[in-house]
């Protein structure tokens, strides 16, 4: 089956960029999972993830909503690409926290995440979706302090995750 993205947003930011992400690589299937059961993810042996962060380090609410029915999916056999948006400035110890959380979860349940990202153009100080040194685990974006570079880095990510991805 084709690949899909699932991804949840407060504000919009998140949806913008699922958006972007799936016209930039051609993907037709993008759910919002406020509206959609996460369960749908079982449907796809390819996916794209995505979580803004709130809070302090937290998963964005409709993320949190689902987050019991999440933990039940198996993720053996899928490859699973994530990206995460965040605050590097006003929340630079918790930076894209939620995308941490999410490969966490997904490794643990069987997950090959592609698309690490490097580290070095942000000014934040910690992360929770930091594993390798020198890397987010997927693309970090920044909507509040950095969105003009938001279209260059989709464009240099979905290049490096296609292969792969679709
Ligand atoms: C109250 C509040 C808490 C936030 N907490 C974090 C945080 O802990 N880490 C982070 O990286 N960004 C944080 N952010 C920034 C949001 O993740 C960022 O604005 C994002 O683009 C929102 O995307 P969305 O509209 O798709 O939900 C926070 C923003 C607000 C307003």
């Amino acid at each position: 089956m084709a690949t899909a993205v699932f991804y949840a947003s407060s504000t919009g930011n998140t949806e913008i960029v699922a958006k972007s992400i799936a016209k930039n690589l051609g993907i037709d299937a993008v759910f919002d999972i406020a509206s959609n059961d996460v369960s749908k993810i079982g449907e796809y042996d390819k996916v794209i993830i995505g979580s803004s962060t709130w809070g302090d380090g937290d998963l964005q609410d409709d993320w949190d909503d689902a987050w019991d029915d999440f933990c039940n999916l198996d993720f053996s056999g899928k490859t699973v690409a994530l990206f995460g948006l965040g605050d590097q400035e006003s929340y630079a110890d918790n930076y894209v926290d939620a995308m941490g959380t999410l490969y966490e979860q997904i490794t643990q349940k069987g997950a090959k995440v592609i698309g690490q990202w490097p580290n070095s153009d942000y000014s934040h100080e910690e992360s929770k979706a930091q594993k390798e040194e020198g890397f987010f685990v997927g693309l970090a974006l920044d909507e509040d302090n950095e969105s003009e570079l938001t279209d260059e880095r989709i464009n240099v990510w979905c290049d490096e995750i296609k292969e792969d991805i679709l």
